[in-house]
């Protein structure tokens, strides 16, 4: 037996009914992202997805379309198979709940738990959700009788059915977590969860009468199993039910169930509960992660807000989609998406900060050295600083992306990148040339292409289709023993390579056109101004994850060639801030020296324009008027709360 470390990782299986987004292909592309690179780093990697197909819901749409539910299904199948190829995701195996070896493993595990006695027969009387293919209590739902999760309108359902004694496993599932901190991710999720249980557990009702669409129950036909308890089983099923059983020894217990916030629930507590019944061993964690905001609202078909990945990778292409994806979404969190949002990713990060650090090398290496990569013989006063950070990134950026922090990680790789940009403003090589110092030339030219080679591989598993072209430029298409993680030693790249300059990678985005485009017509007679809607409700929790503190301006300047951008330098009680305001329109640079603002302080910092925004000032908006929000007579660094 080979003792390669494995690494298996699972989205979750998508229902056919949905248009898939661009919230779904989040999932999807961190899942791939998460695999190449646990690839990368030696691991004998499984990565699972595919559908999740039966239930009240399909059979309702499927009906409505006059079609058969299997027809129906099969038809959808074929556009996700083909969005997920667009997308360049790398699956080991799309499992769909229809595939017979699903049934099979299915049935068997729900007539265990039965024969076990955790099974047994009752009435459920209380309110479904099929949308969410959820039962709620009557408190759930409140008076209005709406689903808590999406707010659409359930339904009373009042049946014989299957119950799995969930409550018996509760102090167990308590200990587990007590156990394992990390097995529910990020850590505010956990603590929703143990919260919810020692609310005390339910019984669950896992199989329903009222229509066909489903596995049966193996040991009483008239009832299907309960879509939830169905599909959970793939992640299992997958792998059990095919060949010799040889796939599932080797690779469960799963090491992350990567799923979104909205079906943690389901993850954390049924599944491992199931799984406890079962005897089999847990997996090592569930991530819940954020969602895609259109609007900071979430995407959905019936709200018509849905954004289509392959339109917008025909338009930008796939690799700007996936990294725009996981550079946005900070850990646990959500992440708006917006055109302008990925436009300037795309301009930012990938054409100004990393396109042009791969031209200007590339236009000076063949400009300089007749497209020759030079040995490096005599190195500058800048070269130690580039060549420490290069070989620290390899390892902190490695610690982020096992945590599975991509944005993080991400940020952390452009730091290199933008310090190499740097390190050519400062060395100047075109100086160097004209005067003739062609050995720190040849230094500074061949730090700027390793920078490249080292970035490249670790910027790989989130920009599978990246690499292939940068090695053509770099003229090491053929050297694939320098594409490797283990590759990452300063000094690999062979002196006496040929270059071959290409177009740039990343066109810019105008983003002065987008948003021509995507301006609404003005409307024929202004109605008088009407508020903001109020946004949707948050718990007190999501408003504790901000950290809002006073700042004090102790300088402000206007940011060149921009008509927006104010810079202001701040003090923050013992710390200072940079921070980048869009509000040039509203206040003169010196109008608000001295004055204490309002700073949300622990937000992700922002690249605009080169300059690194560390937070957000707090301001009011209504039609043009914006005024800053002052907290006069605290000291800087008051938290506000
Ligand atoms: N079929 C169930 C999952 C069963 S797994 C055993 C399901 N399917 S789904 O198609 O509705 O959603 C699949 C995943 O997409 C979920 O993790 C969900 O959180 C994610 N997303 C759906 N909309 C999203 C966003 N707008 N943003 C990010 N992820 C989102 O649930």
């Amino acid at each position: 037996m080979s003792d390669k470390k494995t690494f298996y990782i699972t989205t979750p299986i998508y229902y056919p009914s949905d248009n898939l987004h661009i919230g779904h292909a989040y999932t999807t592309v961190a899942a791939d992202t998460m695999a190449r690179y646990k690839k990368m780093r030696g691991f004998d990697t499984y990565f699972l997805t595919g559908s999740d197909e039966h239930g009240q819901k399909i059979q309702r749409r499927a009906h409505a379309a006059g079609k058969q539910p299997q027809e129906f299904v099969n038809e959808i199948i074929i556009n996700f198979k083909h969005l997920w190829r667009v997308l360049e995701i790398d699956n080991d195996d799309f499992i769909r709940t229809t595939d017979e070896h699903h049934i099979r493993i299915c049935q068997e595990l729900f007539q265990k738990i039965y024969d076990q006695g955790d099974i047994y027969k009752s009435e459920y009387t209380g309110w479904y959700c099929t949308d969410c293919e959820t039962f709620f209590t009557e408190l759930q739902v409140g008076e209005g009788h709406v689903c808590p999760d999406c707010g659409r309108a359930v339904e009373t359902m009042k049946e014989e059915s299957y119950f799995f004694r969930m409550n018996k496993y509760a102090d167990r599932w308590l200990q587990f977590m007590t156990d394992n901190p990390d097995f529910i991710r990020p850590e505010s999720r956990r603590n929703e969860m143990i919260n919810f249980v020692r609310q005390g557990l339910e019984d669950l009702c896992v199989s329903r009468t009222t229509f066909d669409w489903g596995i049966p129950v193996p040991f009483d036909q008239k009832h299907v199993i309960y879509v939830w308890f169905d599909a959970l089983i793939n992640y299992i099923s997958a792998l059990k039910g095919q060949g010799d059983g040889s796939l599932y020894e080797k690779f469960w217990p799963a090491d992350v169930h990567l799923v979104g916030k909205d079906i943690i629930r389901f993850h954390t507590i049924i599944w491992p509960i199931m799984l406890m019944a079962l005897d089999l061993p847990l997996p090592e964690c569930v991530l819940g992660h954020g969602w895609v905001l259109i609007d900071s609202d979430k995407m959905s078909k019936s709200k018509g807000n849905v954004i289509d990945p392959i339109y917008l990778c025909e338009k930008y292409g796939v690799e700007a989609v996936r990294y725009f994806l996981m550079r946005e979404m900070g850990y646990g969190l959500d992440c708006n998406y917006s055109e302008e949002l990925l436009g300037r990713r795309i301009n930012n990060d990938l054409a100004n900060d990393y396109g042009n650090l791969l031209s200007r090398t590339t236009g000076m290496i063949e400009k300089f050295q007749g497209s020759v990569i030079e040995p490096p013989v005599e190195p500058t006063e800048f070269d130690a600083e580039l060549i420490a950070m290069a070989k620290a990134i390899p390892e902190k950026f490695g610690r982020l992306m096992d945590k599975m922090e991509w944005a993080n990680a991400l940020s952390e790789l452009w730091k290199l990148v933008n310090k190499a940009n740097k390190y050519i403003d400062d060395a100047a090589p075109w100086a160097l040339n004209k005067a003739g110092q062609q050995g720190k030339l040849s230094s500074v030219l061949y730090n700027m292409a390793e920078v490249l080679r080292f970035v490249t591989i670790m910027a790989a598993p989130v920009m599978p289709g990246l690499p292939k072209r940068v090695w053509r430029q770099l003229g090491i298409a053929e050297q694939t023993q320098l594409h490797t993680w283990e590759s990452l030693e300063w000094g690999r790249l062979p002196a006496g390579t040929k270059i071959s300059r290409g177009e740039p990678l990343f066109p810019r985005i105008d983003l002065a056109a987008l948003a021509a485009e995507a301006k609404p017509e003005a409307p024929e007679a202004p109605a008088a101004p009407a508020m903001e809607p109020i946004a949707p409700t948050c718990t007190i929790d999501d408003f504790a994850r901000l950290d809002l503190r006073v700042v004090k301006v102790l300088a402000c300047e206007k940011v060149a060639n921009t008509d927006k951008l104010l810079k202001f330098t701040l003090e923050l009680g013992t710390e200072q801030r940079t921070v980048l305001s869009g509000i040039a329109e509203f206040y003169q640079p010196d109008e608000l020296l001295g004055k204490n603002l309002v700073l949300i302080a622990n937000l992700q910092p922002v690249k605009i324009r080169g300059i690194e925004s560390q937070g957000m000032l707090l301001s009011a908006m209504e039609g043009k008027k914006l005024r800053v929000i002052e907290a006069p007579d605290m000291p800087s660094g008051a938290k506000i709360s």
